[in-house]
């Protein structure tokens, strides 16, 4: 898209993204064919504050930030088809990252959001694949769980591979979602979109990962089953062996990264696209 001089209208309003909006951004989501149902919409509320633009009382633009401890996520930066290129996707990421305050952001770009992302000091580097279909049933490499577990421990899981402190994001999907552990790891899986997504998966190492990726299609077959798998970690392929195909990607991106401790457990799928 080239940029044109046309300023948003003067008619437009930023405000604080609410409940209230909840209905009016699925329906910027939806045009854009992302598949979020309200509710999903209403998870990432619930951990995150944002801003939305409101024309007329519609909303045209959605931006959404998360404070997990020392790093922030960006998700569901969107502008009305008939709105972009006139400087309000700028304006509503600068509100966002002003929420951030000092913390590392993270965000994961779909093609449009690049350019963007690159203006405002946001740096790529590998890739998010996402893969959907109906699952294939498959015998896991070792004994997985489902279940109530210790959340605590799980976060702290988390934590080591991501560096994000987000247990209350965790909490809220294994409340309505499927909690499934093995040794040296654990996934969750819950109802996204018209679907399942599985995610995040943390683990020690690939078997372990590969065991609750197996265990989770098992559970699935015959249904719709979305993951988002970080490519570098080799799973694509096996993922695919379970019937699911390669939809979309997405090039996670870092403005400010602060340090890392270094850990042997590892993220291999997202919790999703969107909330890294
Ligand atoms: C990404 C998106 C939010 C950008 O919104 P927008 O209102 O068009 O963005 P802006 O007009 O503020 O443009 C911001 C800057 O990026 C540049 N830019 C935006 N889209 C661009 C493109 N496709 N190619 C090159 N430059 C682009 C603009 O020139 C502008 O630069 P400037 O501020 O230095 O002049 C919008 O395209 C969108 O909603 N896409 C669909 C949903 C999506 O994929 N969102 C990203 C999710 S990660």
């Amino acid at each position: 898209m080239t940029r044109v001089d046309t300023p948003p209208p003067a008619t437009i309003e930023i405000v604080p993204f609410t409940d209230a909006h909840l209905e009016g951004a699925q329906a910027l989501s939806q045009a854009v064919d992302w598949p979020h149902r309200v509710e999903d919409w209403a998870l990432n509320l619930s951990v995150s504050e944002g801003v939305v633009a409101l024309e007329g009382g519609r909303v045209v633009a959605t931006a959404l930030c998360s404070l997990h401890g020392p790093v922030a996520t960006i998700s569901m930066i969107i502008v009305d088809a008939a709105m972009r290129g006139r400087g309000l996707g700028r304006q509503i990421m600068e509100r966002v990252i002003a929420l951030a305050g000092d913390r590392e952001l993270r965000l994961v770009a779909t093609a449009d959001g690049l350019p963007l992302y690159r203006k405002l000091g946001f740096e790529g580097g590998g890739r998010i694949v996402q893969l959907r279909g109906l699952a294939r049933a498959a015998t896991p490499e070792q004994p997985v769980r489902a279940g109530p577990t210790d959340l605590h421990a799980l976060a702290e899981m988390d934590r080591a591979a991501s560096g994000m402190e987000r247990g209350a994001l965790l909490a809220r999907i294994a409340g309505t979602g499927e909690t499934l552990t093995t040794e040296g790891g654990f996934a969750l899986l819950r109802r996204f979109g018209n679907g399942h997504v599985l995610g995040p998966v943390v683990a020690r190492d690939p078997r372990a990962a590969r065991a609750l990726i197996a265990e989770a299609a098992s559970r699935m077959e015959g249904r719709l089953l979305r993951t988002d798998l970080i490519e570098d970690r080799g799973l694509v392929p096996y993922v695919e062996g379970l019937g699911l195909r390669v939809v979309g990607d997405g090039t996670p991106m870092v403005r400010n990264p602060g340090p890392r401790a270094a850990s042997d457990v590892r993220t291999y799928a997202l919790v999703s696209q969107a909330l890294g």
